[in-house]
């Protein structure tokens, strides 16, 4: 019999969950049905032991935002798992075990970014950031902002064809657009991958928040995967890179990174809540670039860059899932992007 304390709910852990790499939750990985899956433990809220130790109303009152919690994250849960073509990565259970809250999403077998990922050919990275965007644009399409774009936040991986792909992560902390959290404590960022124009909202300076705080992110993870590191700025008199931009210094992308590339994480870089780029009209120039036919505009971005909206781009229909019951068969190949 399966020692008690591997045992959430119907899963059966191989060790006990533990708090690596995470932000709130403690994670780990427990099989089910004969499958392996992740499974994430949030730290908070905490659902009112029935123990009698807290009095009536405290219990209620907690009962109810439990509640509350639960109806929110099952619609957007829902909502994730509707608008993901397999990268990003989708929720396959939500539950509470006990006094805490969980999901469970498939496992991902993550490639090592420094051995693996680093060495890939820069086509194979381009193929990723397609991935990404993609990713990315069908969060943002669906009124969603992930909020905590950074390299521990995307996992890479071999598909079944050996080609390579990547999936978003830790999108259950992901907001609606239009209804962010109020609260700055919900608020969830690494501050070395923040933008300027996040930390603004977090600290009350703006009221809105826009998808541009993730494209900011993700141009920074593009630089990662593309040197291996961050955008150089001046560490004696700024911590994080948010704060030399604020202070009104724009990031510059490393010289090794070929041109065309280093304009296009430029302009995710340099984006403001007026101007920026969209995650769909970032795929589409990556295409084009890997279609050798990129206009050569290196500054547009930063100057009037107007989001080219879906019906605008004349390529190609994207592809549907070839395989229902595996509609991460999508990106298998580098040949579908
Ligand atoms: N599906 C998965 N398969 C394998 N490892 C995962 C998976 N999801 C997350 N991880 C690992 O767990 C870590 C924490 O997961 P994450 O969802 O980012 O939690 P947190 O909200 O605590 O940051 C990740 O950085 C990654 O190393
Ligand atoms: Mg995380």
């Amino acid at each position: 019999m399966a020692d008690q304390n591997l045992k959430i709910g119907e899963y059966v852990l191989d060790r006990p969950l533990r708090s690596e790499n995470s932000g709130f939750s403690e994670w780990g990985f427990g099989r089910k049905d004969g499958q392996t899956y992740f499974i994430k433990r949030f730290l908070s809220p905490v659902y009112p032991p029935e123990n009698g130790k807290l009095g009536k109303r405290i219990v209620e009152k907690k009962k109810a935002m439990c509640s509350r919690y639960e109806s929110e994250k099952q619609l957007l849960f829902w909502k994730i798992n509707e608008v993901s073509d397999g990268n990003l990565l989708r929720i396959h259970e939500f539950f509470r075990y006990g006094t805490h809250y969980y999901i469970t999403t498939e496992k991902v077998e993550a490639m090592d970014f420094e051995k693996e990922v680093l060495r890939l050919s820069i086509d194979e990275k381009i193929v990723l950031m397609k991935v990404l965007c993609h990713a990315l644009s069908s969060l943002h399409k669906a009124g969603l902002i992930h909020g905590d774009i950074k390299l521990n936040n995307v996992l890479f991986y071999r598909t079944e064809q050996k080609t390579v792909s990547a999936k978003i992560i830790d999108i259950d902390s992901c907001f609606w657009k239009d209804n962010p959290p109020e609260n700055s404590d919900e608020l969830i960022g690494d501050f070395v991958y923040l933008s300027p124009d996040y930390f603004k909202f977090m600290t009350g300076r703006t009221s809105t928040v826009l998808e541009q705080i993730d494209i900011f992110s993700m141009g920074l993870v593009f630089h990662e995967l593309l040197t291996g590191k961050l955008p150089d700025f001046d560490h004696e008199k700024y911590m994080y890179l948010y704060e030399s931009v604020l202070a009104g210094q724009k990031p510059v992308p490393d010289p090794s990174i070929p041109p065309q590339l280093r304009n296009f994480i430029q302009s995710m870089l340099w984006c403001t809540q007026e101007v920026y780029p969209d995650a769909w009209s970032l795929l589409q120039e990556l295409r084009l670039m890997t279609q050798g036919t990129v206009r050569p505009t290196p500054q547009r971005m930063s100057a009037t860059y107007i989001p080219a909206p879906d019906p605008v781009y004349k390529g190609p229909a994207p592809k549907k899932p070839r395989n229902e019951d595996d509609p991460d068969v999508w990106f298998h190949a580098a040949g579908d992007l």
